[in-house]
């Protein structure tokens, strides 16, 4: 594929690095007129239990919980393991994932991550378990799944439970398995940003039939029946009409996906062989989750920083996003924690430098795409 090397002037409008799938105006009235009629407006309505169904079938998986973010997903995903004491987990994530460790009252352990995959590194897991470790809680990033069989052989041997955060994994499969099928829990997103969405919400994923009664209750104020509130919990409902948003957003995710597969190959074309660009690595053993494209620029190769394209980028019209950078171990909250020190992490120090996500949503066309690459080798 040619690359323009005309001067690129700006995008006439702003281009975002996502933009979430918005149904027909039409579908959706359709949709809120059933909840009307039903007057139903949450706790476990009618729209809840199909989109419940409807996503154990797409993800593959024999439990599925739904929450109102994934965030207190993740929060009651502790809670229902009964996690304590320390959790192993990666400082290249989004700022939920330690977060809810500590609203949990549990010391995350920030773990380096592998250089080509940027997830937890599962060599290094081993040697971080101490006697108060409970759990690893890795992070899917990007949608790339973590080491899920090393990381099932050392929470064996330790007798450790394994959370994933699979907020950017929706539909990812590990040869045709789907990937909630590995660990105790994992968790997916569906804020509008992500590929699937009900504008806010989230859910979570399990093969355990007595952790459903379980994680039921607590994201319902742990209220068993009129007369009986057996636990502590909390209010992490779903309502009716982010799961009729849902049920309407599904008819679209496949379209989404494939128009999403034709930019993602638009760009890998441009940029395969740019020095100083690297992509993520090819796999063919697990599924795409299509939710973000992101390259890893080598300053030193490249001659740029990735902080000098990004701030560039806007100059053109093209706002991406640094995903993940500032690294969680870096936050003030964490900083202090001797496991956050640099000399723990330093292939998260130099990827949280390297990486930046660039637009990607179905109504981008490739031409688009090809200018946005055409940018990038103009700023070089
Ligand atoms: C990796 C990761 N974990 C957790 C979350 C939090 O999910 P939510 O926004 O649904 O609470 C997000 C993003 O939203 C994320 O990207």
């Amino acid at each position: 594929m040619q690359i323009l090397t005309i001067q690129n002037k700006p995008f006439d409008q702003p281009i975002y690095v996502t933009r979430p799938i918005l149904p027909s105006l039409d579908r959706i009235t359709e949709k809120l007129r059933e909840i009307w009629d039903s007057k139903w407006l949450t706790n476990n309505g009618p729209q809840h239990c199909l989109l419940e169904n409807q996503l154990k079938n797409i993800l593959k998986v024999p439990y599925l919980s739904l929450f109102n973010n994934g965030t207190i997903a993740l929060i009651i995903a502790c809670q229902s393991l009964r996690l304590t004491g320390e959790v192993i987990t990666t400082p290249f994530t989004f700022p939920a994932t330690p977060h809810v460790l500590t609203w949990n009252n549990i010391k995350p352990i920030f773990c380096d991550i592998d250089p080509v995959t940027m997830n937890i590194d599962a060599d290094k897991i081993e040697s971080m378990i101490t006697p108060q470790t409970s759990a690893i809680l890795g992070v899917h990033v990007y949608g790339t799944p973590c080491d899920v069989v090393k990381i099932q052989e050392i929470a064996d041997k330790y007798g450790l439970k394994v959370i994933y955060d699979a907020a950017h994994a929706f539909g990812v499969e590990i040869d045709g398995m789907g990937i909630g099928n590995f660990g105790d829990i994992s968790m997916m997103s569906f804020h509008a940003t992500k590929l699937f969405h009900t504008v806010e919400g989230g859910a979570l994923i399990f093969k355990e039939s007595n952790l459903k009664t379980r994680i039921d209750f607590l994201k319902n104020f742990g209220i068993k029946n009129e007369e009986e509130v057996v636990m502590p919990g909390i209010n992490g409902k779903m309502n009716e009409i982010q799961a009729a948003i849902g049920l309407v957003v599904l008819d679209y995710i496949e379209d989404e996906r494939n128009k999403r597969k034709v930019l993602v190959d638009t760009y890998k074309e441009c940029l395969k062989d740019v020095p100083g660009i690297k992509l993520l690595p090819k796999d063919k053993i697990f599924s795409k989750s299509y939710q973000y494209f992101v390259i890893r620029i080598e300053e030193e190769m490249f001659g740029r920083s990735r902080n000098y394209v990004y701030q560039k980028l806007k100059e053109y019209n093209v706002f991406t996003r640094k995903y993940f950078s500032p690294l969680c171990s870096n936050y003030p909250c964490y900083k202090q924690l001797p496991s956050a020190s640099i000399t723990n992490l330093p292939v998260a120090n130099i990827v949280a430098q390297q990486v930046l996500s660039l637009p990607l949503y179905g109504d981008l066309t490739p031409d688009e795409i090809e200018k946005i690459c055409s940018i990038l080798l103009e700023i070089k």
